[in-house]
């Protein structure tokens, strides 16, 4: 797949969109799959589509000074922002490559292969996760977190921003992402990919009120659509006005005393043959 494909993009916003998202939803719920996949110290971690690094820094901090982490993406801008990110940690930090999954080749065996919502841009999550699993010791662990699109996002009660951000979502994904149904399809993906099936758990994110982070992650990810939308003609810039689609979303589910939840993170994990 080439950059130029990857529907969100590499803007510099698109790049915080990816910080924000990891350090204020997603992070609790790697860990878990991370811990639970058996992640202990002094293991070799490979983190596919690694964006700005979250999941890197995370394993970086798991497997502690004797382990390591390489982080690898198509995307060189995303490369230098996972590199940035680095500087900040007080953890071992990982390595950072330019690179697609399909290119990549490394000196030896990692005992943790893990991607992070990457499999639902592939034109074959199957060949993406056999891909993955060359890069594993035999016996070592393939792990893949990816978000429940089909499932969507709901509002009790209902209000017209929330409804529109959820339009435009689904619009924006199932264009834009060729296997925007990857996480309601892991079993198969996995075993089609000559693994076993894997273990799996979910967990969605939920919230309401006037400080929920939510607004904030989803019309921000509305935005990076935004040219998808247009390109597709399915919405106007006018009656998406992006830039108060965030503050519409919270004051319209404050009015109406809204509980909003988000498709559910859905974790997969498998040990290959020792
Ligand atoms: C939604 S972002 C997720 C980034 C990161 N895993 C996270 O959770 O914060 C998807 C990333 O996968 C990368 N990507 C998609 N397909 C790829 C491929 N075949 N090889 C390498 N990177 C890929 C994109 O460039 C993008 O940075």
């Amino acid at each position: 797949m080439s950059t130029k494909g990857y529907v969100l993009g590499s803007s510099p916003r698109e790049l915080q969109r990816l910080i924000l998202q990891d350090r204020m939803i997603l992070r609790p719920i790697t860990e878990r799959l991370l811990r639970q996949a058996g992640l202990k110290e002094g293991m070799r971690v490979l983190d596919l589509g690694c964006g700005t690094g979250g999941v890197s820094l995370l394993a970086a901090e798991l497997v502690g000074p004797s382990g390591s982490v390489v982080g690898i993406d198509q995307s060189a801008d995303a490369i230098a922002m996972a590199k940035e990110c680095a500087c900040e940690t007080r953890f071992r930090k990982p390595a950072f490559c330019v690179s697609s999954v399909e290119a990549f080749s490394s000196a030896g065996p990692f005992d943790l292969v893990i991607g992070r919502y990457v499999l639902m841009y592939q034109p074959s999550p199957a060949a993406f996760i056999r891909a993955a699993s060359r890069h594993v010791r035999p016996g070592g662990v393939v792990a893949f977190h990816e978000i429940s699109l089909h499932r969507g996002y709901h509002s009790l009660p209902s209000y017209p921003a929330w409804e529109l951000m959820a339009k435009c979502l689904n619009l924006g994904f199932s264009v834009g992402a060729p296997s925007w149904d990857a996480a309601g399809r892991l079993v198969e993906h996995f075993q089609n990919a000559g693994l076993a099936c894997p273990d799996l758990f979910a967990e969605m994110p939920v919230g309401g009120g006037e400080d929920a982070q939510l607004y904030g992650w989803l019309a921000g990810t509305v935005r990076s659509l935004m040219p998808k939308l247009l390109e597709q003609g399915s919405v106007t810039e006018d009656e998406v006005s992006i830039d108060t689609l965030e503050e519409r979303m919270r004051s319209g589910a404050v009015e109406v005393q809204a509980q909003v939840d988000v498709a559910p993170q859905v974790c997969a994990w498998v040990r290959t043959l020792p």
